[in-house]
């Protein structure tokens, strides 16, 4: 059985002043029967983490480095966001793969670091809406999929968001058949690439402009285990309704 996973994203929102929101989403669940991590600013990490300490939430970053230590400016290792109290984070998010030019083999090799740290790494595949229209949607993720992801890859060190790029924040959502053609289809790669075992136990995440008001229909697709979830994580009200949705699932 796959544990379902509610993962907030907040980008790059969010200061000390924005803490007591975490504050008061974990008081509304003090025993979530799901999943529910926050994948912070590096900045708000290591508080955020002591202000859900003890409380069924976790916390991740939402980018890391491949390499471990040295000359590079304004990055942040798999093992400091370890050590800031994370035990997850996204990778190639699709605004990382536009405002960095990060391409495939870069999210690879962070993930090898994130998941040789010990940290789980959320990767993030999507299409944008030429591709779509064109009807390249599963030739692209079957390209993400090879690309980014690591052969160490288990159920437990590997989440995988699919996110189409034109959904996120515009508060357009594919249909639930279009979100079950790709979930499925991710499925499928995962099981052959890795065997049934291991391909069925990784968790898939849809993301791209979830709300409260969409969640329960989204979470009734087949070989969805949850949302990455942007604008609506940063709210604690908006985040407990769709933490309330997938619980009941
Ligand atoms: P959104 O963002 O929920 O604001 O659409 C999702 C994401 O980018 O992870």
């Amino acid at each position: 059985m796959r544990r379902k996973l509610a993962a907030g994203n907040w980008k790059m929102n969010g200061t000390a002043a924005a803490l007591p929101e975490l504050q008061s989403l974990a008081g509304s669940f003090p025993d979530a029967s799901v999943d529910v991590l926050i994948c912070l600013p590096a900045t708000l990490l290591h508080r955020a983490a002591e202000t859900v300490k003890d409380t069924g939430i976790s916390v991740g970053g939402q980018d890391c480095h491949a390499a471990e230590s040295g000359a590079h400016t304004g990055d942040v290792s798999a093992q400091m966001l370890i050590d800031a109290g994370a035990s997850a984070v996204i990778l190639g998010h699709s605004e990382r793969r536009e405002d960095h030019g990060e391409q495939n083999d870069d999210v690879r090799a962070k993930a090898r670091a994130a998941m040789d740290t010990g940290l789980k790494a959320i990767i993030c595949v999507g299409e944008s809406l030429e591709q779509r229209e064109a009807a390249n949607t599963l030739d692209i993720i079957g390209g993400q999929l090879s690309g980014s992801i690591p052969d160490q890859s288990t159920g437990e060190n590997l989440i995988v968001a699919y996110e189409p790029i034109w959904a996120i924040g515009t508060g357009k959502v594919p249909t639930l058949d279009e979100i079950g053609e790709v979930h499925d289809f991710i499925r499928a790669r995962l099981e052959r690439r890795f065997g049934e075992g291991v391909g069925r136990s990784v968790r898939l995440l849809y993301g791209g402009s979830v709300k409260p008001g969409n969640a329960a229909e989204i979470f009734a697709v087949s070989n969805v285990d949850g949302a990455l979830v942007g604008g609506a994580s940063l709210k604690a009200e908006d985040f407990s309704g769709i933490i309330d949705a997938l619980q009941k699932a």
